[in-house]
């Protein structure tokens, strides 16, 4: 199951239904912590990271079941004392336990959130913020340990709209005591859904969906139903993959309102998009478009988990496309898979890369070596004359529930192996 096969140079036909939201489930899931009761989170999507963070919550005393509509969490009994013991192993996507747990139970102890390929992912906002509010930090025998006698709001200013650091703060504030201001707070719709959770289990926070939010902390927090919206970043991968491909697919659920950045680059690279309440509908009658330059920036610029679907695409354009990544130092890594295929990119620097369009891309084994640079190779084997054998495919199920299925339902030709 750790590859994927692709028989590529076939126009796509169909209709998807989008899952829900790996980055908004995964904050919201460590949300639950905070109520004490019982949450039923509904359209979680069922990817590796939610099982992880399912993994996680069990171990720190939470019960937690999958149900028809979504998943039931009781985190009303959260042994606290566990967690000397018992180091919440924290990967990347589950840094934002580190501000639920500060909250509920004032302390955590974790391993390092290493760096993965695409970059450092240093957690010096997340720390230096936390700070502000009371909490201590120390390593440990290489563990980060935290800790807070009382959190306290406070006025944060972020340097750099942090999506992780943002929901770090709001997670802390909504226990702490008094008022917290954060001001460059992340817009991503992400960190909307996670405040229109706490808020729906009687938080107060206000400027939700701008770069200021206020915070009145020391509320009771309730349990509550919430549905996980869908996910915007899917969406785009499966929309590329029609740009890329060619065709005419119908993207059900699609959250086209979070997506004005990247619905307007797929209209420049060829794509015409008719939007309804129900989903996108899009078709890309010939070989993608050259674009002068596609920039990555926070939301609700073009988001940088999009930037290797639409390199991909634009390695089978009708020119030359420029590409700067600014939001992590290393997201060009399937570059060399893609140049496997017959890619001609140039890279610039570490972030910007030349891509000199080709007629035509052959299939090629190559490896996924991260998320969603794996997801673009996936959606290069659709564009790719011949069969393309994609490895490394756990990094893709970390945020695809079933990418086979999908493309499958539009027509593709792809199996899991
Ligand atoms: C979230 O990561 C997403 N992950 C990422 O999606 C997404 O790419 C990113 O936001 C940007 O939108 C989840 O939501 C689980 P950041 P996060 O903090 O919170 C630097 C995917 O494919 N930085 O906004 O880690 C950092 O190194 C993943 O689904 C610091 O320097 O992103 C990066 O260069 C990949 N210090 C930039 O900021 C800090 O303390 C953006 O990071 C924190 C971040």
């Amino acid at each position: 199951m750790d590859s994927i096969r692709i028989q590529g140079g076939v126009a796509l036909q169909g209709k998807v239904r989008i899952q829900g939201s790996k980055n908004a489930a995964l904050p919201i899931l460590a949300a639950t912590l905070l109520t004490g009761e019982s949450s039923l989170i509904k359209n979680c999507p069922r990817i590796a990271d939610v099982y992880a963070m399912v993994s996680l919550l069990k171990g720190i005393g939470c019960t937690v079941n999958w149900q028809e509509n979504g998943l039931c969490i009781d985190a009303s009994s959260v042994n606290c004392e566990e967690l000397g013991a018992e180091a919440v192993t924290c990967m990347r996507s589950s840094l934002c336990l580190l501000g639920a747990l500060i909250g509920r139970c004032g302390r955590i102890s974790m391993e390092h959130p290493g760096g993965c390929v695409i970059g450092q992912r240093p957690i010096d906002l997340h720390i230096g913020a936390l700070r502000q509010m009371g909490v201590e930090f120390r390593e440990e025998e290489g563990r980060l340990m935290a800790e807070a006698d009382k959190l306290c709001g406070a006025h944060i200013s972020l340097p750099f709209p942090s999506v992780g650091a943002t929901e770090n703060v709001v997670l802390a504030a909504v226990l702490a005591e008094g008022e917290t201001v954060l001001e460059g707070a992340a817009l991503e719709p992400e960190i909307t859904a996670l405040c229109q959770y706490l808020k729906n289990c009687g938080a107060e926070i206000e400027g939700v969906g701008t770069g200021r939010l206020v915070i009145r902390g020391g509320r009771r927090l309730y349990g509550t139903d919430f549905p996980v919206p869908a996910d915007r970043i899917v969406a785009g991968t499966y929309l590329f993959g029609c740009i890329g491909a060619g065709g005419s697919v119908f993207l059900e659920d699609a959250p086209w309102e979070e997506m004005g950045a990247v619905l307007e680059l797929a209209e420049r690279m060829g794509g015409r998009l008719c939007i309804s309440k129900e989903g996108i509908y899009v078709q890309a009658p010939g070989r993608p478009r050259a674009v002068e330059c596609i920039e990555t920036a926070p939301y609700p610029g073009f988001p940088t988990d999009l930037q290797s679907m639409a390199l991909a695409v634009a390695a089978l354009a009708d020119g030359e496309s420029r590409i700067k990544e600014t939001i992590f130092e290393n997201r060009f890594r399937v570059v060399e898979e893609l140049r496997r295929m017959g890619a001609q990119i140039e890279e610039q620097d570490g972030s910007m890369v030349l891509v000199h369009g080709v007629k035509s891309l052959h299939g090629a084994s190559v490896e996924a070596r991260e998320l969603r640079g794996g997801a673009a190779l996936v959606v290069a084997g659709l564009m790719a004359q011949g069969e393309t054998t994609v490895t490394g495919c756990k990094f893709i199920y970390r945020g695809y529930e079933n990418i086979c299925r999908d493309f499958r339902e539009l027509g593709a030709r792809v199996t899991s192996a």
